[in-house]
C-alpha cells in the first residue's frame, strides 16, 4: 500500500500542493517520499528514504518549479526503503517519471527483457519497469497516453499509476487496475490521488476511476477517461463528496478498526502477489530443518497456531507454535544449529519476539521472518523474510494483518507440500484456486453478515463471559475470536479446543451462557456437533459460525453467522475469523467503548 498524488495547477507551483496531498496519504506508507515536477520542458525530482516531514526538512519538497507534478509516499514491498527505491522512477532518458501503488508481478521478466534491449535500471523496485516500457512506446512514436496504455497491457498485478513526461509536459496520465485511483476536479485545476481525502481540502468534486481505465488529466480541470481494453471514451461526471475531515481520515468509516476489517478483501489480494523467490527460499529452509518453531505473540501467535495445522496437514511437517515470551524458558536450551524458527510479527518490533529471536541467533538457529514492516528489526535480523503487504495498520486490534499472515502461511504450506510431494497435484491446484477466491469470499461475508452481527452484539452485549470453541485448525480461529472480543469490549472470554472443554471449563456453563462455536464443514464437524449438544444440554446459548446452508448445525444453534460454502479446512481461519472481528467491534460499540482506543494496549509492544 502506497499513496500517490498528482496535480496540474491554474496558478502557482504544484510542489506544495503535492506535498500537502502526500501528507494526507501518509497513513498508506511512510518508508520514503518523492516528487517529480515539470518546468520549462525539464523534469525535476526530489526523493529520499524516511518520513515526509524528515525528507522535507532535508530537501524542501515545496521548493520545486513547475505547475504540474506527481508524488508518492511509499510502503516498501519490492526493494528496501532506500533513496534509490523511492518513487518517482524514471526512464533512461530522464524524460518520463512514474509513481505507482500496487505490485507488478511480471516485473522480473519485463526487467530482463528491457535490459536485453539496453535499458539501464537504477532501483530494485517492480515499478521501474513502467517508465522504461513507456519510454519504448514514446520511441515508437506513440503519444504519452498510448504509451502508458501499451505499458499497462504488459503488466500483471495491480497498479494505480501516474505518469508525466517532458514530451507532453502539460499532462498527467493515470491508469488503474485493482489499486485505488480518484481524480479531483477544481476550478481550473485537477488532481489525481489514491483516495478522496488527499484532495478534500481543495475540492469536494471527485471522479472515481474504475479498474481497466486510463485517464488523461489536462490543464484547466479537463480530463478524458478511456478503457484500456478497446480505447473507447468513457463519459463520467464527478460526484460531490460530503465528508468531514475526521471521516475523511478514516475514509468514511467511524473507526480505523472497522476500516481495516473492510480492507481485508484488498489486503488478501495483495498477499497473492508476493515475491516468489523469497517464498521459495523460505520453503527450502523449512524443508531442510531438523525441527521447526513458529514463534510470535498475541494475534500473530494465533496465526502460528493455525499454521501448525497447515504445515502438518499439507506438508506432513510437524512444527511447534510457541508464544514468544515462553520460548526461551520452554525451548531455550534445546534450540541449536539444526533448528529453524519462523518469527511472525506484524510490526517486526515486538520485544518478546525479538528477545526470542536474539536467543535463537546466539544458538546458531536459522531465523526466518514474516512481517508487515520492511526495515523493521525482524527484517534486518532474519536470514530470509517475507513481507505480508497489508499496508500500515493503525487500529490497535490486529484484523487485516492476521488474515494476511494466514494467507502467506497457507501459501508456504502449499509450496512445501508441493516440494515434498505429500499431497496430490489435483488437491494442491484445488487449494491454490480456492486461495485466489478468498478475497471475494471475504467481500461476501462483509456484505451479507454485517447487519446480522450488529443484531447479535445488541442481543449479547450484557453477557458477562463468553466461550469460544473450535476443533482442529478452528481452535486457532476460536482463540483469535476470543482475543478480539476481550481486548476491544473487555468481556472476559475463554477459548478452548472444543474437545477439551469437557475436561473442566464446562462447569462454568449455566442457562444463557453464550458459547461461540467455529464450525466449518470439515473433518471435525461431527465431533463439534456433539460438543454443541453437550453445551446445549446445560442451557448454553449457542452461537455458531458455520457454512452457508449447514442446516444441521443451524438446527441446534440459537444464533448463526454464515460463511460462503466450499472453503477448504486449511483456509477456513482466514474467513471464519472475519465475523468474529465484526462481532468484537460491534460489542465494543454496544458497550459504549471506543474500539480504536482499548485501555492499557499499544499497537506495538516494545517492552518485555
Ligand atoms: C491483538 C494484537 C496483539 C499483537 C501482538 C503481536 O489484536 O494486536 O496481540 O498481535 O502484540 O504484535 P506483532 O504482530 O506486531 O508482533
Amino acid at each position: 500500500m502506497c499513496g500517490i498524488f498528482g496535480s496540474i495547477m491554474k496558478k502557482g507551483t504544484a510542489a506544495p500542493v503535492i506535498h500537502a496531498g502526500l501528507k494526507r496519504l501518509e497513513y498508506r506508507g511512510y518508508d520514503s517520499v518523492g516528487q517529480a515536477t515539470i518546468d520549462d520542458g525539464k523534469l525535476f525530482i526530489k526523493k529520499d528514504a524516511g518520513k515526509i516531514d524528515d525528507v522535507h526538512r532535508l530537501l524542501d519538497l515545496d521548493a520545486m518549479p513547475g505547475m504540474i507534478g506527481i508524488g508518492h509516499t511509499r510502503w516498501a514491498t519490492h526493494g528496501a526503503p532506500y533513496k534509490v527505491n523511492a518513487h518517482p522512477h524514471t526512464d533512461c532518458a530522464e524524460e518520463v517519471a512514474v509513481v505507482h501503488n500496487g505490485i507488478i508481478e511480471s516485473f522480473a521478466e519485463l526487467k530482463a527483457e528491457l535490459e536485453a534491449h539496453g535499458h539501464v535500471f537504477k532501483s530494485k523496485t517492480d515499478t521501474e519497469v513502467v517508465p522504461h516500457l513507456v519510454e519504448e512506446g514514446l520511441k515508437n512514436g506513440l503519444s504519452l497516453a498510448e504509451a502508458v496504455r501499451e505499458a499497462a497491457k504488459r503488466l500483471d498485478g495491480s497498479y494505480a499509476l501516474a505518469v508525466v513526461s517532458t514530451r507532453e509536459p502539460d499532462k498527467i496520465v493515470c491508469a488503474r487496475k485493482e489499486s485505488p485511483l480518484v481524480v479531483g476536479i477544481n476550478e481550473g485545476e485537477v488532481y489525481c490521488a489514491s483516495d478522496i481525502p488527499a484532495f478534500l481540502p481543495l475540492t469536494k468534486k471527485a471522479l472515481i476511476i474504475e479498474d481497466g481505465e486510463l485517464v488523461v488529466l489536462n490543464g484547466g480541470s479537463s480530463y478524458e477517461i478511456r478503457k484500456l481494453s478497446d480505447w473507447s471514451v468513457v463519459p463520467r461526471e464527478p460526484e460531490v463528496v460530503d465528508w468531514n475531515p475526521e471521516m475523511a481520515e478514516k475514509q468514511g468509516y467511524p473507526h480505523f478498526m472497522l476500516k481495516e476489517i473492510y480492507e481485508q478483501a484488498d489486503t488478501l489480494r495483495n498477499t497473492l502477489r508476493l515475491q516468489n523467490q523469497f517464498l521459495d527460499l523460505m520453503t527450502e529452509f523449512l524443508d531442510r530443518a531438523g525441527e521447526v518453531f513458529l514463534v510470535a505473540c498475541g494475534t500473530s501467535y494465533h496465526a502460528c497456531l493455525a499454521a501448525s495445522y497447515m504445515f502438518s496437514k499439507l506438508a506432513f511437517l510437524a512444527t511447534h507454535p510457541i508464544i514468544a515470551s515462553e520460548f526461551i524458558e520452554q525451548h531455550g536450551r534445546s534450540v541449536n544449529i539444526d533448528s529453524t524458527i519462523l518469527f511472525v510479527s506484524q510490526s517486526g518490533e515486538t520485544a518478546d519476539t525479538l528477545a526470542a529471536l536474539e536467543h535463537a541467533r546466539l544458538r546458531a538457529a536459522t531465523v526466518l521472518g514474516l512481517t508487515n514492516v520492511i526495515a523493521s528489526t525482524l527484517t534486518r535480523l532474519a536470514r530470509v523474510y517475507v513481507c505480508q503487504q497489508s499496508g500500515p495498520a493503525i487500529g490497535v486490534a490486529a484484523t487485516k494483518t492476521f488474515t494476511s499472515q494466514l494467507s502467506v502461511l497457507a501459501q508456504l504450506a502449499l509450496r512445501l507440500a508441493k516440494k515434498r510431494g505429500k499431497v496430490s497435484h489435483v488437491e494442491i491446484e484445488f487449494l491454490e484456486k480456492k486461495l485466489e477466491h478468498i478475497p471475494e469470499f471475504a467481500e461476501t461475508i462483509l456484505k451479507t453478515q454485517s447487519d446480522k452481527i450488529t443484531g447479535l452484539a445488541q442481543k449479547y452485549s450484557k453477557s458477562q463471559c463468553f466461550f469460544y470453541l473450535g476443533r482442529g485448525i478452528s481452535s486457532a480461529t476460536a482463540s483469535e475470536g476470543r482475543l478480539k472480543l476481550m481486548e476491544i469490549s473487555y468481556v472476559p472470554s475463554i477459548a478452548y479446543p472444543a474437545g477439551e472443554s469437557k475436561h473442566g471449563p464446562i462447569s462454568l456453563i449455566e442457562p444463557g451462557f453464550p458459547v461461540v462455536f467455529i464450525c466449518p464443514k470439515d473433518e471435525t464437524h461431527r465431533a463439534v456437533v456433539s460438543n454443541i449438544m453437550e453445551m446445549k444440554a446445560r442451557g448454553a446459548s449457542i452461537i455458531v459460525v458455520c457454512e452457508e446452508g449447514d442446516d444441521e448445525i443451524k438446527r441446534y444453534a440459537d444464533d448463526f453467522i454464515e460463511v460462503p460454502k466450499g472453503i477448504p479446512e486449511i483456509l477456513s481461519p482466514i474467513l471464519y475469523v472475519i465475523p468474529m472481528q465484526l462481532f468484537a467491534y460491534y460489542m465494543a460499540l454496544e458497550r459504549g467503548l471506543n474500539p480504536d482506543m482499548p485501555r492499557n494496549l499499544a499497537k506495538s509492544v516494545t517492552v518485555k
